[in-house]
């Protein structure tokens, strides 16, 4: 009998997640991937295009629940995928990452009674004034099976409690999502595209509420950015937060510099096409911390914590203050490229263990 299984895609940065689970979900035939989209990200570049990139189907449920402050944002959500579960009456709900989407569907599902897993479980960056980390405590506290990257997460998961049957580690789902798409990563033009084939440049993005929902701090950082591009080009893809704040506080103009290159978001193929040959990333984004490391690119991520330490203590990245920001690239560019190891089990296999996972946990519901 096939059993169905609820992936569920609200944001950005879950496609990447999906996507790899998705395909080998899809060759089994034990189980049926239906892949739910939430519309947490409804614009084209922030959604169609990794969709289509990443070689995924139209979505089989769209939910459309758009933007709103977060109370709204997650109740829409939870209110519609309650409405799609009674329905559908999915065997399991996979949620992945920690946007609004992840927790509102993770509650609604158990309170129905339904299995829900969480892949990428376990991250803390212990600041809970970010609303990801909200989203990751609620979500591992009512998920039944929860699915880390890394040892920290682990520990992260024991000491809250959780007993060690919910707890497997499978690796890192993103790098599955590269692997997939390797090829058509090295294919695509990357930097000549932007004319700057053989020169060095590094890529930026910012994004955090905590970086650019106040003027104070985004007039911080768009300082540290123009000088920064005293040093070495930049190219900065502005994400739709970045835009907005920019526009509200009047600052579009000062980001304007012959050695910035400002573009609108960009696909998954054409963005780590530029990320992999990039000379530096300075960033304030989860996935990029763990790509980079991959890839063996330095970052510099502006944030004051982060809930991938493993990407600093065995990758290449820095947690670094913006204001620091042009010291800590003049330092890079100096530096040989850090010595950085892959941390265990981010290979590329993630999602054959994922699946693995659910098949075994079928079994024992069945048993
Ligand atoms: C969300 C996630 C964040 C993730 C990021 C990646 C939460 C709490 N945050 O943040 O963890 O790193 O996605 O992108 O879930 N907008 C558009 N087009 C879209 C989507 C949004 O223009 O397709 C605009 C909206 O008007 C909104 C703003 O961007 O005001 C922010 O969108 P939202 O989904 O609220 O959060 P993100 O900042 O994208």
């Amino acid at each position: 009998m096939s059993r169905f299984v609820h992936l569920v895609a609200g944001a950005r940065p879950n496609f990447m997640k999906v996507a790899p689970l998705y395909h080998q979900l899809a060759r089994a035939d034990w189980c049926r991937p239906v892949l739910v989209h939430t519309g947490q990200h409804y614009s084209s570049e922030m959604s169609e295009t990794f969709i289509r990139d990443l070689d995924l189907p139209t979505p089989d449920h769209q939910l459309s629940i758009g933007s709103g402050s977060h109370a709204e944002q997650t109740a829409r959500c939870m209110i519609a995928y309650e409405k799609l579960c009674t329905l559908t009456a999915p065997d399991l709900v996979v949620v992945v990452g920690d946007v609004n989407s992840t927790m509102a569907c993770a509650l609604a599902a158990k309170k129905l009674g339904l299995d829900v897993a969480h892949l990428e479980a376990g991250l803390r960056s212990g600041d809970r004034s970010m609303p990801e980390e909200i989203n990751r405590l609620v979500t591992d506290a009512i998920a039944d099976l929860l699915w880390t990257p890394s040892p920290d997460a682990d520990v992260n998961l024991r000491t809250e409690g959780v007993s060690e049957n919910r707890i497997h580690r499978v690796g890192n789902i993103m790098i599955d999502a590269y692997e997939l798409l390797r090829d058509r990563i090295e294919a695509a033009p990357g930097p000549s595209s932007l004319g700057l084939a053989g020169e060095d440049y590094a890529v930026v993005t910012l994004h955090r509420p905590s970086n650019v929902d106040t003027q104070t701090k985004l007039e911080e950082l768009v300082s540290a950015v123009t000088q920064t591009a005293e040093q070495i080009r930049l190219v900065f893809p502005l994400h739709p937060r970045t835009s907005a704040a920019l526009e509200r506080f009047g600052m579009t103009a000062a980001l304007k510099h012959p050695r910035i290159h400002l573009l609108s978001p960009l696909g998954y193929v054409d963005f780590m096409s530029l990320v992999r040959r990039a000379r530096l990333v300075i960033t304030d984004s989860g996935g990029l911390q763990e790509e980079t490391t991959y890839l063996g690119v330095p970052c510099l991520t502006i944030r004051k914590n982060t809930e991938r330490p493993i990407t600093v203590t065995e990758g290449t990245n820095r947690l670094i203050d913006a204001a620091d920001l042009p010291v800590a690239v003049a330092q890079c560019l100096a530096d040989e490229a850090p010595a950085a190891r892959r941390p265990e089990l981010w290979d590329g296999h993630t999602a054959e263990r994922v699946a693995r996972s659910i098949r075994e946990f079928f079994t024992a519901r069945s048993a």
